[in-house]
């Protein structure tokens, strides 16, 4: 049985410092189950780049590094990824910035990378690639003849056929995602969109078991909700939540990274049009926005930094008092325990996306609820989360009318209505947490049909030969 191979821009940290995030959580079990290795991107860039993989020994599995130099870093990360595709794929395309020497870089890193992994990986390694960074591996690998299953999972939306033809080289992009063994999206709506994707794109069949017919191959494609430690983060809210009194008024709260997707100004205006409509709510209540810089050198993100900076203080000035702040706001990320105990020690939670492939904030707000007496999740129909999360009150984050009134009925809401909420809310996350996100998609790589290794063994010249490419 071969090894369990992580690929992912982000790599977790060489000395487990930042395990918390869910993903990590989820995949440890994993790639400890059958001894495994996670590849990332070296946190820091050098002028004088490793000619392998750097790696790191972890108790539960090994870590490789892969380094780049400053500037193809930035035209890959900051260029390609956030500047061309992070914008598409959200459907805002107005924001794309293209630019030749950002796709170059890409496929640059992509072809880099590849050759890195066909060196270290054995044909039953199985390959699990992360993401929108790197969404050419597969055709990187099996150009090199890397015959290991190979899968992807996309965890951002997956937009129409119309928005996704915005990205300069989509039919190259389509074709590379066609390559993979399984492709998975997070939502029954992205996969509709993959499926019309494929269709027109790559002239791609539907087949009755669901999978797409590309070429005289089955790629096979699926929807996978990716999830959170349920239980892990339940427990960082109760027990950090002991000695922590309640907030002097309701608190309503929003934690996102500072990213024009989030919806951050239209939550604002929401807040504002509840402030206006119900003066009976002021001193009554207050609103924490928590938002963490991010991708800081995009000039779509310091816009939306200064924007939002601005909405604050405008309502802060128009509706504050000596003793009263309405909004305040936070511009730092929180360690996670602090943030679990902030989400249960709130009584409204407010994520309004206007474009999502999950949103994982969701699902930790729930998760964090004291059953007895849980706050109130405002949920938009934009976010991937809003598929499971019905029980929540959806919202149209960009109507500030439909905002201000969710955040009245979630105030004023009946302990027995949002008892009874969050117990459906929190049964379904239970059910689906990340180890059951990340065991579905496994099963479903595994069985994946290839030349298996036992025929790969009979013929090791095959191998030798696939391996040198
Ligand atoms: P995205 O992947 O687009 O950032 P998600 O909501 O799916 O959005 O995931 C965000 C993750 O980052 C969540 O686990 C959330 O708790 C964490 N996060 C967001 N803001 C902060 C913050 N200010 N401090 C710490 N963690 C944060
Ligand atoms: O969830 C989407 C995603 O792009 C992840 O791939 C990524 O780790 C996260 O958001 C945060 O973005 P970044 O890695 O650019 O800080």
């Amino acid at each position: 049985m071969g090894r369990l191979v992580i690929v992912s821009n982000r790599a977790p940290s060489v000395d487990g410092a930042n395990d918390s995030g869910g993903l990590v959580v989820a995949l440890k079990d994993a790639l400890a189950r059958n001894g495994g290795l996670w590849i990332g991107c070296a946190p820091e860039q050098t002028d004088t780049p490793a000619a392998s993989l750097v790696f790191h020994h972890r108790p539960e599995f090994d870590i490789a590094l892969f380094e780049l130099e400053p500037n193809l870093y930035r035209d890959y990360y900051l260029g390609y990824s956030n500047s061309v595709l992070w914008p598409a794929l959200h459907g805002r395309v107005d924001l794309i910035d293209v630019q030749p020497r950002y796709a170059k870089a890409y496929r640059k890193v992509v072809r880099r990378l590849a050759r890195l992994i066909a060196d270290e990986v054995s044909a039953d390694d199985m390959i699990w690639v992360h993401d929108y960074h790197l969404i050419p591996l597969a055709h990187e690998l099996k150009a090199l003849g890397v015959m290991s299953r190979i899968g992807f999972f996309l965890h951002v939306p997956l937009p129409d056929l119309q928005t996704f033809k915005a990205i300069p080289d989509w039919q190259d992009l389509a074709g590379c995602l066609a390559e993979y063994d399984l492709v998975g999206v997070q939502t029954q709506r992205d996969l509709g969109h993959m499926i019309n994707i494929f269709r027109h794109i790559l002239r791609g069949e539907l087949r009755a078991n669901g999978n797409m017919g590309i070429d005289g191959r089955e790629v096979v494609i699926g929807c996978f909700p990716i999830s959170i430690d349920v239980k892990g983060f339940r427990r960082l809210a109760e027990e950090g939540s002991v000695n922590v009194p309640p907030p002097a008024l309701p608190r309503l709260i929003g934690v996102d990274r500072l990213d024009y997707s989030k919806g951050l100004p239209q939550r604002l205006a929401g807040y504002e049009t509840f402030l206006s409509r119900y003066p009976g709510f002021h001193n009554k209540v207050g609103l924490l926005q928590i938002a963490p810089p991010t991708r800081d050198d995009v000039e779509a993100y310091r816009a939306i930094r200064s924007e939002l900076e601005q909405l604050a203080g405008r309502i802060n000035g128009r509706f504050g008092t000596v003793d009263w702040t309405p909004v305040q706001y936070i511009h730092r990320a929180l360690p996670r325990d602090e943030l679990a105990v902030l989400f249960r020690l709130s009584r409204v939670g407010l994520v309004t996306p206007l474009f999502d492939g999950m949103n994982l904030v969701a699902k930790e707000y729930v998760a964090a609820q004291d059953q007895n007496d849980p706050g109130v999740l405002v949920l938009s129909q934009f976010a991937g989360a809003a598929e499971e999360m019905s029980q929540a009150l959806i919202v149209n984050p960009h109507d500030p009318q439909d905002v201000a009134e969710a955040i009245r009925t979630a105030l004023e809401m009946p302990l027995g209505e949002r008892v009874e909420r969050h117990r459906a809310l929190y049964a379904h996350l239970d059910k689906h947490d990340i180890a059951h996100w990340s065991s579905t998609f496994l099963k479903r790589l595994g069985s994946v049909e290839k030349i298996g290794p036992e025929w790969l063994a009979l013929f090791p010249e095959l191998q030798m030969r696939a391996k040198a490419g």
